[in-house]
C-alpha cells in the first residue's frame, strides 16, 4: 500500500517501520529544515533501530520525505495524521495542528484515501473531523520494536471500507486487532496511559507506607506482581512518572472527564500522588543535608534508554535543589544536551559519573541507567566528602552499599525515613 504520514515527530517517524512490511511511505512535514535533515539521513530523535530503518527505506526506494503534501498524497491508500497535541494551560489537548493538518489533507487527498489520526486526541475528535482513530502505544526507546510487535492494534471506525483497508494494512502484524467505535478507540489510549499511571502512583504510595511501617516495597511489589491478575510490570516505585505522555495524558483525561461533568477523583489522586512523590524525595534530601552542600546527580532523562528530558523528575529536582541554595554537579549518559536547554547554568554539567561525585556531600540517583550500577563504588566512596546516597529509583538497592560504608536511602525500602 502507499501510506502518507503527516508529521515527522516521534509517532510519525515510528510509522516509517511500515517499510519493513513492504509498504511505501511518504513522510510530510511543514518544517523544511527537518525534511532536509531527514533527506541527508540525519535523525532528529534518538530511537534504537530508527536510523537503520530510515537508511534501508531510502535505499530500497520505499521511503521518502517531502514538504509537498499534494505530492505526498498522490495515490495514497491511507494517510496517517501524526502531528503533536501539546497541552493547553487548562490541561486539554491543543488540537490546532491536528485540525490544520486534517483541513489540508481533506482538500488535497483523493476520494479513496482513508485518513487516520494516530495523534492522541480527545474523545469525539475523529468523528467530528471525519477520520479513523488508530492510537499508538509506543514506548520511547522501544518505539520501533513496539510498532512492529504491538500487544494489540486498535482501530476506531464505523465505516466498513475504512475498516477493511486498515485490517488489510495491518494483516501481517501478529497480534489481536480490535475494531470499535472512534470514541472507544480514542478513550482506549487515555485509559491505557491512565491505568499505567495509576499503577505507578499506587506502588509509590505503597512505598511511602513501607517507609512508615518498616516494610520493603521491592518485596511487596514482587509478591503482588506474581498475582497474574496484577502482573509484574509498572510496579517500580521511585520518583513517579514523567515523559511526554503520562503527565500530559492523565491531565487531559481528567479534563475530558470534567468537561462531561464526570468527577474522575481517582485520576486526580494519581496525578497529585505523582507530584508529591518528587517533593517527598526532595524533603528526604533536605532532612539530611544543608543548603550550600554540593550534591552529585546521576541521571537527567525521564527514564533510562532515552535522551528525553520532557517532564523529567530529575530536571525538576535539580531545579528545586539549585533554588534552595545547593550546588549540584550532574551527569547523564545521553540527556546532557537536552538538559542544557533547560538547566542554564553550564557549570553544573560534568562528563562522567565519577567526576560528578568528587568531593560531594551526597549523591542522588534520579534516572535508572543500568550503567550506574557498574561504577566502582569503592572509588565513589573515596571520592565523596560524605558517603551518602539518595536513590530515587532503587537502582542500587541490591548492591549492599551500607556494608560498603555508605549511608544509603532508597524509596520505600523500610528505612523509616
Ligand atoms: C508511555 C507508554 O508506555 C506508551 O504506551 C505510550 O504510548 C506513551 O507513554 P513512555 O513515555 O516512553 O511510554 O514511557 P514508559 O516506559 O511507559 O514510562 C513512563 C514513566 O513512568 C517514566 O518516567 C518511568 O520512569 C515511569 N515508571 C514506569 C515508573 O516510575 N515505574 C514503573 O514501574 C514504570
Amino acid at each position: 500500500m502507499k501510506i502518507t504520514v503527516v508529521g515527522t515527530g516521534y509517532v510519525g517517524l515510528a510509522c516509517t517501520a511500515f517499510v519493513r512490511k513492504g509498504h511505501e511511505i511518504v513522510c510530510v512535514d511543514i518544517d523544511a529544515n527537518k525534511i532536509a535533515m531527514l533527506e541527508r539521513g540525519e535523525i532528529p530523535i534518538l530511537e534504537p533501530g530508527l536510523s537503520d530503518l530510515i537508511a534501508d527505506g531510502r535505499s530500497s526506494g520505499l521511503l521518502s520525505f517531502t514538504t509537498n503534501l499534494a505530492e505526498a498524497l498522490k495515490g495514497a491508500d491511507v494517510c496517517f495524521i501524526c502531528v503533536g497535541t501539546p497541552p493547553l494551560p487548562d490541561g486539554s489537548a491543543d488540537l490546532r495542528f491536528v485540525e490544520t493538518a486534517m483541513g489540508s489533507v481533506k482538500a488535497l487527498k483523493e476520494s479513496t484515501t482513508i485518513v487516520v489520526i494516530k495523534s492522541t486526541v480527545p474523545v469525539g475528535t475523529c468523528a467530528r473531523l471525519g477520520a479513523v482513530s488508530n492510537p499508538e502505544f509506543l514506548r520511547e526507546g522501544r518505539a520501533i520494536e513496539d510498532f512492529l510487535h504491538p500487544d494489540r492494534i486498535v482501530i476506531g471506525t464505523d465505516d466498513e471500507s475504512a475498516k477493511k483497508k486498515l485490517l488489510e494494512l495491518y494483516a501481517s502484524f501478529d497480534c489481536p486487532k480490535l475494531v470499535m467505535s472512534p470514541a472507544s478507540s480514542e478513550l482506549t489510549k487515555y485509559a491505557a496511559n491512565g491505568f499505567l499511571a495509576t499503577k505507578i502512583s499506587f506502588i509509590n504510595e505503597i512505598a511511602n507506607l513501607c517507609d512508615c511501617v518498616g516494610a520493603n516495597v521491592l518485596d511487596v511489589a514482587q509478591a503482588i506482581g506474581l498475582d497474574s491478575r496484577i502482573g509484574p510490570h509498572f510496579l517500580h516505585a521511585g520518583l513517579g512518572y514523567g515523559g511526554s505522555c503520562f503527565p500530559k495524558d492523565t491531565v487531559a483525561l481528567h479534563q475530558i472527564a470534567g468537561s462531561h461533568d464526570h468527577d474522575f477523583r481517582l485520576l486526580e489522586a494519581v496525578i497529585s500522588a505523582n507530584k508529591q512523590q518528587r517533593a517527598r524525595f526532595v524533603q528526604k534530601v533536605f532532612k539530611r543535608t544543608s543548603p550550600g552542600d554540593v550534591l552529585a546527580v546521576w541521571g537527567l532523562a525521564f527514564k533510562a534508554g532515552t535522551d528525553d528530558v520532557r517532564e523529567s523528575a530529575a530536571i525538576e529536582i535539580v531545579h528545586r535543589l539549585m533554588q534552595s541554595g545547593y550546588k549540584v554537579r550532574v551527569f547523564d549518559p545521553m540527556a546532557m544536551e537536552g538538559a542544557k536547554k533547560i538547566v542554564h547554568d553550564r557549570d553544573v554539567f560534568v562528563s562522567s559519573a565519577l567526576m560528578a561525585v568528587n568531593g560531594v556531600d551526597a549523591l542522588l540517583v534520579l534516572t535508572e541507567w543500568p550503567e550506574f550500577r557498574d561504577v566502582d563504588f569503592d572509588e565513589v566512596r573515596r571520592s565523596m566528602k560524605q558517603p551518602r546516597i539518595f536513590d530515587g529509583r532503587n537502582l542500587l538497592a541490591d548492591l549492599a552499599l551500607e556494608k560498603r560504608g555508605f549511608e544509603y536511602v532508597g524509596v520505600g525500602l523500610g528505612q523509616r525515613v
